[in-house]
């Protein structure tokens, strides 16, 4: 029988259109399940490891809502209190954590921190964001646009508007190649996505017929698109110091009204992986404006609050994407 169960969820790179397609499907069945009330403990009596370095809210509790709709247990190791990566390395924390645990996730910053983590643990490793990917965003995004739509995967067509190196572009490039999907990364020249990425992108796009375009152009990145996706201009991780140089580049991407016309399509979607930087009423928010004179950065707040943007469902969907991987990879009854 077709499965993925003990498989590690670290770039959808790993995955192959059956396989993808299935976790989504599996994500909407579970959603279906849950408003129901007829959902099953797939995950009963199963232990499960969170390591977050960095902060979350979605992703952190979507793993631990999806972990107990399913009867799992979680731990959460925050980015301070534990030894990981201070004190012990990311290799022996594998090792200890893989004799208590079932599954791990982990939010960092190297991408080969998540690949130690699957090697030693001998557990399904799930990535849960890294400077370079954010792989189970992009199940939730998909699946978003699909539901809301109504069209299969392989014709929904994505514009990223924004940081062409962000690590939300990278995973939904790769996700859109394996998908079969057309994929335009709407972003100035200093901020194209690297030739890894890309060429990673493109020898799956070669397998599944999926077109990536990088381009400068905003009107013509966006023409014809189905969803218009925006990212922060400054990541986790990132110096405050690219403040200035990142407002400078990208301002003229700023997803704004006239950009989702310039769609000409009347029910294109706004995706966002959130948080969104738009009138962000914090400390750093003022502290931005103050610096900047900007209240809005990568959207506008026209848009965000418009009939267009999708953006809470799409968070919504990262719990049962999310519950999605860990069922088809931990569950024993998939
Ligand atoms: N989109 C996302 O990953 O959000 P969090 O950083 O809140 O987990
Ligand atoms: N690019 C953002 C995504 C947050 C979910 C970051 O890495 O901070």
């Amino acid at each position: 029988a077709f499965n993925l169960r003990n498989r590690s969820f670290l770039t959808l790179a790993d995955f192959n259109t059956r396989e993808m397609e299935y976790m989504l499907d599996l994500a909407e069945d579970l959603k279906k399940a849950k408003y129901a009330g007829t959902e099953g403990k797939n995950l009963e009596g199963k232990n499960i490891a969170l390591i977050f370095e960095k902060s979350s809210t979605r992703t952190r509790c979507s793993f631990e809502v999806g972990a107990k709709d399913e009867g799992a247990h979680v731990t959460y190791l925050g980015p301070s209190g534990s030894h990981i990566g201070h004190k012990e390395s990311v290799k022996d924390t594998a090792r200890v954590l893989g004799g208590m645990f079932d599954g791990i996730e982990y939010r960092g910053f190297s991408q080969r921190n998540v690949e130690i983590l699957a090697k030693y643990s001998g557990v399904p490793v799930w990535n849960g964001l890294t400077d370079e990917d954010h792989p189970t965003q992009v199940l939730a995004d998909f699946l978003t646009a699909h539901e809301v739509l109504k069209k299969p995967y392989k014709d929904i067509k994505f514009a990223f508007v924004g940081d062409g190196q962000d690590n939300v572009s990278n995973a939904l490039m790769l996700g859109a190649a394996v998908m079969g999907m057309e994929y335009h990364v709407v972003t100035p020249k200093e901020l194209e996505p690297t030739k890894e990425t890309l060429d990673k992108a493109n020898a799956i796009a070669a397998k599944t017929g999926a077109k990536i375009v990088v381009t400068n152009d905003i009107k013509e990145g966006v023409k014809g698109m189905d969803v218009i996706y925006a990212d922060v201009w400054v990541s986790m991780g990132e110096s405050d110091d690219m403040w200035e140089k990142r407002i400078n580049l990208l301002k003229p991407y700023q997803v704004t009204m006239d950009v989702m016309k310039a769609t000409e399509n009347p029910n294109v979607l706004f995706e966002h992986c959130l948080p969104a930087f738009h009138n962000l009423d914090t400390e750093v928010g003022k502290e931005i404006e103050k610096k900047f004179g900007l209240k809005e950065m990568e959207v506008t707040d026209e848009v965000f609050e418009s009939e267009h943007s999708v953006v809470f469902r799409e968070a919504e969907n990262r719990m049962h994407t999310i519950k999605a991987v860990m069922v088809a990879t931990l569950g024993e009854k998939n």
